[in-house]
């Protein structure tokens, strides 16, 4: 089949990547000029596992340019372009009704692509869109039905292609048949799991084929929205509770277990820690807020999952003035910035937020991430944070490490040697994943989150 995905974002690459190597001829239109030579020179402008070496082998299925490269004969039109947050927590339609106001310019005739909407969006954007194009396509004289497609996405940065390739469902929310029948065609070899796997994405152990659910555009729209809260409720949830572990004398890692093994509940998702960030579940939930206040309801659960998430980057905060007592004049190496490992995404990131604060009380803030540090020195961020380029280089003269961001890495660091680099030997696990034992045998003052 034949398709166009507009934006090459995460989403857009993604899914560009994903459909052309199961099969389908795809162009990817984006407006930012930068972006598309560098794709079309097969540059990945994100960190991405995968989405390089797949744009190599899937080049003769995929292309790019700009919207001057639009071309109306495909089967879909797939909108994936980024839907940032106001203020006021609603979501910025801006780039979906200027994609919207484009594809009505120029979709002529009496036969038009499916319009998919995989950009996440508020309550009611699908039938908004659909209205915008066939409102700019008013003076053509034409009456074919424009059909706008809810499809929203579950993709996880860092493990983006494995998402795609392996969904647990695909969610379709549309009233028209002949668009629901072009999708099952479109996701047809990953809903039957026909394609050859790719090399470093193999099939999971125990995979089942995904299910394809048909739904309303409004049921998908709040489906996407739903999901994402529910998965940064379970975090705060296991994070409030990882904060009476602490004072109770418990250990949350095996509250987790004990609690996750329980079928209904489940392991996943219940790690705690510093807390979510990235450039979703903050924005959605807000979102979703949003849409509650809207209708004069309020989302209780949610706004105390966003409430719980501030407290716990404030909870690092406190580990350190117990353990260091006095804040101001300390130097405070961050182990990772990017809002967790395998990306290069700053967005929302609990380190930025730790390190501001620290900076705030008087603390000089270090840093080493293996990817992400170039955004804190091209000054993408606005922050003080000094980048180490090293480890070493960051425990150099540092009161304290923290380990915001559990690259594996950092698993394997040499923190006996670390320590001796120190002025004082204090080390905050912010995602539980060191060997504590190990450290305190080292001389290390050793802190977690929900662990005595
Ligand atoms: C999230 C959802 O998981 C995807 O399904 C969704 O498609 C995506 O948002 C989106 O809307 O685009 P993502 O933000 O990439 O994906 O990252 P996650 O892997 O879900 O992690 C989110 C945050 O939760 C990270 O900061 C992570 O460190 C944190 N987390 C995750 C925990 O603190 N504990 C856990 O047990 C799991």
């Amino acid at each position: 089949m034949r398709v166009t995905v507009i934006g090459c974002g995460y989403v857009g690459l993604t899914t560009s990547v994903t459909l052309a190597y199961i099969g389908h001829q795809v162009h990817c239109i984006d407006q930012d000029e930068n972006r598309i030579r560098a794709l079309q020179k097969g540059i990945v402008p994100v960190h991405e596992k995968g989405v390089s070496e797949l744009l190599g082998e899937v080049k003769d299925h995929l292309t790019f340019g700009d919207w001057d490269s639009f071309d109306q004969s495909v089967d879909a039109l797939i909108i994936a372009v980024g839907t940032p947050g106001k203020k006021n927590g609603d979501a910025d339609l801006i780039y979906v009704e200027s994609v919207a106001q484009e594809l009505g310019s120029r979709l002529t005739g009496d036969k038009l692509p499916v319009i998919v909407n995989k950009s996440t969006v508020p309550i009611g954007s699908a039938r908004r869109v659909e209205s915008v194009v066939r409102y700019c396509r008013k003076n053509t004289g034409s009456n074919a039905p424009v059909m706008v497609v809810s499809c929203p996405e579950f993709l996880r940065e860092g493990a983006a292609l494995h998402d795609s390739f392996y969904p647990d469902r695909i969610v379709v929310g549309s009233q028209h048949d002949y668009a629901v029948n072009i999708l099952r065609q479109v996701y047809a070899p990953i809903l039957e799991q026909t394609f050859n796997e790719p090399g470093f994405f193999p099939r999971p152990d125990g995979y089942t084929l995904p299910a394809f659910i048909t739904t309303t555009p409004t049921s998908a729209e709040l489906i996407k929205y739903a999901a994402n809260t529910f998965l940064a409720i379970k975090i705060s949830y296991i994070n409030e509770i990882a904060g009476l572990a602490e004072r109770v004398g418990a250990d949350i890692r095996e509250v987790a277990r004990g609690i996750g093994l329980d079928k209904r509940i489940g392991l996943p998702y219940l790690n705690a820690g510093v807390g979510w960030g990235g450039s979703c579940f903050g924005k959605d939930i807000s979102a979703l807020i949003h849409i509650g206040d809207q209708y004069d309801f309020e989302m209780l659960l949610s706004s105390a999952a966003i409430n719980v998430n501030r407290r716990q980057r404030d909870e690092i905060i406190k580990k350190l003035q117990s353990a260091l007592k006095v804040i101001r004049g300390s130097t405070i190496g961050l182990l990772g910035l990017s809002f967790k490992p395998g990306t290069d995404d700053l967005r929302d990131a609990p380190s930025l937020t730790i390190a501001n604060r620290l900076i705030e009380l008087g603390a000089h803030v270090k840093a080493y991430d293996p990817v992400a540090a170039y955004r804190i020195q091209n000054n993408e961020y606005g922050s003080n944070i000094e980048c180490a380029s090293d480890p070493e280089m960051l425990a150099s003269g540092a009161d304290a490490l923290v380990l915001v961001t559990e690259w594996s890495e950092f698993m394997q660091l040499p923190y006996e040697q670390l320590g001796k680099l120190m002025r004082q030997k204090v080390i905050i696990d912010g995602r539980n994943v060191l060997d504590s034992g190990a450290l305190k045998d080292a001389g290390f003052v050793y802190l977690g989150v929900g662990i005595c």
